[in-house]
């Protein structure tokens, strides 16, 4: 069962269960449209049953920046109009967390409005959203911006509006976007430059419509309480869910290995992503280049009972690792950057037997991508030091049934 099925099915029975904690929000006149403000290419003035707008430009809106709306607990809206003049395009309304701004990301699409001076209701439901797990990642809603149509005249009055639950709303989870990062590495040779790639690198994904964050290894480039403690506290203003891949920075220096778990939990696991179907199973590379016999032996026994559980379950696999298999050629020689022989015709053995679609790596400091088995590796752009000085930056995956799209998201 993925993610959203289950969603689905514990609101119903918390629902059915406790009625009263999905009370829907309500603007109307009576519990008032008084925190609508700030209109923009309309003026906006009450009337006897709610909202008038005169729309003097294009894309007439007005925002409400006081709402605190837990996105789990609604995903329909309704609303009460009436409009006039020459209206012909659709409106929206779009939402932001703290910290986002207004984006093509996150809004619900609206019916053109009808002109004909009657009321009329409208209900849409998550299938209207532009791209629903923005809805749902990244805390609650924080500010709301109406905009009943794009076109520039006309009128339009807003007598209600309001968010509420339905139980067999749709809300479409197929796709999955997933930013990769390889090699923060912040320290390795210009750490206030590094510090501040990073920096954009969460100011990009927190605008983007990512849904989750895997980093490839190499958090810090000297690994301790102190250096951890600043990446943590830099990483909490990432507002995606993000997944730790332990680098031979991170667990193979002097009592790191101890301090990295402290501070970000066993080095191996899985966890379903938000959408799609899809495994993501995180494994720790420094456990197969440098074994340390009991944990590289627990950890090659998870591995193969995620692999069975994720088949099992009908799920597509991610694999994230930090050092790759290999680099150009699986008969390539020995070295640091790649995982040894043995090992290496062990995993390739396992990974054509499952469904595996892609394996994301870093260590190499540099970016490529290759398929091998129908399987796509890659190796991200990083923000510390490229040793193939291509661009500073982060890939972004789409996922999309059989076909796996990605792009460079640069910072300077
Ligand atoms: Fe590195």
């Amino acid at each position: 069962m993925d993610q959203s099925t289950m969603k689905k099915i514990i609101l119903s029975i918390l629902s059915v269960a406790c009625m009263n904690i999905f009370a829907d929000i309500v603007w109307n006149k009576t519990t008032g449209f008084d925190a609508w403000t700030n209109p923009l290419n309309c003026t906006i003035s009450p009337t006897d049953d709610g909202l008038l707008f005169t729309i003097k430009a294009n894309n007439p809106c007005v925002a409400n920046r006081s709402v605190d709306i837990d996105p789990n607990q609604y995903n329909t809206l309704t609303y009460t109009y009436r409009a006039t003049g020459p209206i012909k395009h659709h409106g929206h309304l779009f939402y932001a967390k703290e910290g986002q701004g207004f984006s093509d990301y996150r809004l619900w699409k609206l019916p053109v409005p009808k002109t004909d001076g009657e009321w009329h209701t409208v209900t849409v439901t998550g299938e209207v959203l532009a791209k629903p797990w923005t809805w749902f990642n990244g805390g609650n809603i924080k500010s709301l911006r109406f905009d009943p149509t794009y076109t520039g005249e006309g009128t339009y009055e807003l007598r209600k509006m309001k968010l509420s639950y339905q139980e067999n709303a749709a809300m479409k989870f197929d796709t999955l976007v997933l930013a990769q990062l390889s090699d923060p590495q912040i320290g390795f040779k210009d750490y206030d430059a590094e510090m501040d790639r990073f920096r954009q690198e969460i100011n990009k994904l927190n605008n983007s419509d990512c849904q989750a964050v895997v980093i490839c290894g190499d958090m810090m480039h000297i690994t301790n309480r102190e250096t951890l403690t600043v990446f943590k506290k830099e990483l909490s203003r990432l507002k995606l869910p993000v997944y730790i891949v332990a680098g031979n920075h991170d667990v193979a220096q002097k009592n790191s290995r101890p301090i990295f778990e402290e501070f970000f939990g066993p080095t191996f696991y899985a966890v379903d992503m938000p959408s799609g179907g899809y495994r993501l199973i995180v494994l720790d590379t420094e456990l197969w280049q440098h074994p340390i016999e009991a944990l590289t032996a627990k950890m090659d026994d998870f591995f193969q009972k995620e692999l069975d559980a994720a088949k099992n379950a009908n799920k597509k696999i991610i694999i994230a690792t930090h050092a790759p298999i290999f680099i150009e050629s699986p008969d390539e020689k020995e070295e640091y950057f790649n995982l040894p022989k043995s090992r290496r015709k062990w995993l390739q053995d396992k990974l054509k037997q499952y469904p595996v679609v892609a394996f994301l790596t870093g260590h190499t400091h540099t970016a490529f991508t290759y398929q091998w088995n129908g399987i796509l590796f890659s190796s991200a752009e990083t923000t510390s030091v490229s040793f193939d000085k291509v661009t500073y930056g982060f890939r972004r995956f789409v996922f999309d049934h059989d076909l796996i799209r990605y792009n460079t998201v640069p910072v300077k």
